[in-house]
Formats: structure tokens, sequence, C-alpha cells
């Protein structure tokens, strides 16, 4: 595996080469993160992977100088995973100017959710994204559905731009309690890591509530009426309840359509428009997030 950190090294490198599949990444690699280089080789060739700290994703308030930097074991990773070039910027080869030039994602999908707890997130994410694209030029880049909205904005934004990259969503990685794998996950104290996995359990009981909250079901050739238990808003307020009375902290717990991220009218639930639960919550000082599809 080649490191590159220079953006004119990486396009002498990359020159010719029109089927990339590109993943990036922040470092502090996890199983995770390697299934998304092993689904990255099932589209593309070569596989890319970038590493890189985006500074313009983190909130004053959110420790970036702590972000865990593990790049030597990192490296071992990709190259066992096959990985041909790992791009590996340092700031100023990234940023060698101040990086005015900003990709602002709509505010009905980078400021709702996630957005609404981390302002600038978003903005953050889509510039440093567009930019690696830049230097990269992938045909393919993979995302993890983890980061649900962050994979929505990131498509939308390549279909906005006219991007010629196909963006791949990667199934979420789970440990066999359900916990989905994180960085994040290293910072639990072994109590919380034991408690954990509840996230999890309250999202798959919320998809449970909505499928029940389904106010009509085929039986036979006719089509009959069940009685409603819960509105969708009782049903994510119960969640939060219950988050709350194990320990938790929630930002919140949300119930939404796929395509958008909006919240579905009781017909689109009816006629099993795809939707998505998404939730975020802090166990002691660790923030977690996680979603089920239904
Ligand atoms: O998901 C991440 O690790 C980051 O947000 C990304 C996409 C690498 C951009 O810095």
């Amino acid at each position: 595996m080649r490191v590159i950190q220079q953006i004119d090294a990486l396009r002498d490198q990359m020159h010719g080469q029109n089927r990339v599949a590109f993943v990036p990444t922040m470092g502090n690699l996890h199983e995770g993160h390697l299934s998304l280089m092993r689904l990255a080789a099932q589209h593309g060739d070569p596989v890319l992977a970038s590493v890189f700290v985006n500074r313009l994703q983190f909130a004053p308030n959110e420790d970036f100088d702590k972000y865990p930097r593990t790049f030597e074991s990192d490296c071992a990773k990709l190259e066992k995973e096959g990985v041909y070039v790992l791009f590996a910027p340092t700031e100023s080869d990234l940023y060698p100017e101040p990086q005015t030039y900003r990709v602002a994602p709509p505010t009905q999908l980078g400021d709702i959710l996630e957005g609404e707890f981390r302002p600038g997130f978003f903005q953050g994410v889509c510039t440093v994204v567009l930019k690696l694209f830049s230097c990269v030029q992938p045909r393919y880049a993979v995302f993890g559905k983890k980061d649900y909205q962050q994979l929505m904005i990131i498509r939308a934004m390549c279909r906005q731009l006219a991007l010629p990259v196909e963006i791949i969503a990667a199934e979420t990685v789970r440990d066999a309690d359900g916990l989905a794998l994180s960085s994040r996950n290293q910072y639990l104290s072994q109590t919380e890591r034991a408690q954990a996995p509840f996230l999890y359990q309250t999202l798959q009981a919320v998809r449970e509530a909505v499928l029940n909250n389904r106010q009509t079901e085929q039986v036979g050739q006719t089509a009959q009426t069940t009685q409603t238990t819960q509105t969708i808003e009782q049903i994510e307020a119960q969640a939060m309840q219950t988050l709350v009375a194990h320990g938790w902290n929630p930002d919140y717990v949300a119930v939404r359509r796929q395509i958008d991220l909006l919240p579905p009218t009781q017909a689109e639930i009816d006629a099993h428009v795809p939707l998505v639960v998404l939730a975020a919550a802090r166990l002691g000082g660790t923030r977690l997030i996680d979603n089920v599809e239904v």
C-alpha cells in the first residue's frame, strides 16, 4: 500500500484510473471501517482510503485535538485489506489556505436531527468530502448507514452537483449484543458498555411500534381497519422516556422517511413508505447514534 500525503502526488499516482472505489475515514479504524473497504472492493478497483481528521466538522465544544489518532495500526489494517493507496494529507496539505469556500447542505436536511445538535457539522462534512472527491476523483465512494443522515446528505450533494461518483451504502456492523461499532465505544466504561446495546433495543422497539401503528392491514381480500394504539409522536416520546429511565440522556428519537428524513404522514406510514428510526443519546460522557430501517 502506498501512503500519499500530497494532492499532486496523489493525482500523479491515480492518473488514468477511472474505476477507483474510495472510502473516506477519520482513522481510528475498526471492523466497521474494514467492512467498508471490502464493499468498496466489490464495486471498483483499486480501493483508495483516506485518513484525515477534519477540523471543519468539529464544533468548538467538541475536542478536535483529543480525537484518537492511531495512524500506524490504521495502516496495518488497511494494508491487510488490500487497499492500494492511503491518502493521508496533513491539515496544511488539504487546507493550505483557510477553507473559506464551503458546501452548505439545505437547512431542511442539514439542520435537523444531528444538524440540530451539532450546528455546522454537515457543512464541515460536505466541504471535506467534496474536496476529497476532487483530489481522488473516485467512480464509487462508500459510506456507512450507521451515519444515516451523513449518507443521505452526501448522496443529495452528489446528485445536485452532478458529481460523477456513485455513492454505495454499507450496512452497519454490530457487536454480538447489537451495539453498532463506533470509534466512540472505546470511551464507554465497563458498566456503560453493558448498557450500550439498549439504544439499539429501543430503536427496534420503536420499529415494532411503528409497524403496529399501521392503520390498515390486508386480511384475505378485505382491508380491515385496526385500532391505532399510539401516534408516531407518542411512540417517539415514549422511547425518549424509556432511555431516560435507563440512565440515558437522549437528544432525539425520530421516525422519518428514508428519502428525505422528513416526518411521515399517517397515510405514508399506512402505504409502507420506507422509513428509518434514528436516535442520538448520551450515556455518561459518550454520545452514541444509531438507526434502524423500517
Ligand atoms: O464519517 C466520517 O468518518 C467523516 O464524517 C468523513 C466522511 C470521513 C468526513 O470527514
